[in-house]
């Protein structure tokens, strides 16, 4: 607890399902708070990217226990806004379209979410850190002591991704149209919130958003006024 500012540290826990605006928030939210962002789909496809490249994944498809091998030795960390993997920047790589198209299935498997269910618990350990996910306030940090549950309509997350897209591709060329954006969507809402270990619901306490009608501003505002109200001792 920081006496000196009449403030403690508190673990934000920011979970929803895809692109319904959990990690802008996040990032923002953990700047205006001088925290540390966690952003835990990146280390999902952090180990779906090294599984790719250890040319394993359709071995994996038909043994998934052999992922602990991938496991043993993985290092992942973030610097500022940067994950590296085994101490290689692959903050851009982890957001290729091959590493999303496997990473549902990545993170269906058991060992992958113990190996990083333990590692987001060491990093959120001393507080004062803002990570999002989809199991967040439900299993890495039930005790967090503020939750936080974004939704969105689909059509909406479709756009937003459609934007993104365009945007860092520099043009529509390659981007696929929202309507197939939106299948995407579904499909992967469909697989985080049907799998077997974790999966993807709203904790009782967490405070719910609905951000389809709001401007960037204006969810990060509202989350950062949650999070005030957490963090006044
Ligand atoms: O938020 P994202 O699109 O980067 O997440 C990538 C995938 O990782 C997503 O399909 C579900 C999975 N994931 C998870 O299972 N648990 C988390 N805490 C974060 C992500």
């Amino acid at each position: 607890m920081d006496i000196t500012s009449g403030t403690r540290k508190i673990i934000v826990a920011i979970d929803g399902p895809a692109a319904s605006g959990k990690s802008t928030t996040a990032r923002l939210l953990a700047r205006k708070l001088g925290y540390t962002y966690i952003d835990t789909g990146a280390m999902y496809r952090a180990v779906t990217l090294k599984a790719l490249e250890a040319g394993l994944l359709e071995h994996l498809r038909d043994n998934p226990d052999d992922v602990t091998s991938l496991l043993e030795d993985i290092d992942i960390t973030f610097e500022g806004e940067r994950v590296l993997l085994d101490g290689r920047d692959v903050t851009a790589a982890v957001r290729e379209n091959r590493v999303s198209r496997h990473v549902s299935f990545v993170s269906s498997l058991k060992p992958v979410r113990d190996k990083l269910k333990q590692m987001q618990r060491e990093m959120g350990k001393r507080r004062g850190v803002v990570m999002d996910g989809r199991d967040i306030g439900t299993v890495v940090f039930p005790d967090a002591e503020l939750k936080v549950f974004l939704v969105a309509d689909a059509s909406e997350r479709s756009r937003r991704r459609y934007v993104e897209l365009v945007q860092k591709s520099g043009g529509s060329n390659n981007v696929p149209p929202v309507e197939e954006l939106e299948q995407e969507i579904l499909q992967r809402d469909r697989s985080d919130a049907g799998r077997a270990h974790a999966p993807l619901r709203k904790h009782q306490d967490a405070v719910e958003v609905d951000t389809s009608g709001l401007t960037i501003d204006e969810q990060v505002a509202l989350v950062y006024n949650l999070a005030l109200e957490k963090t006044a001792v």
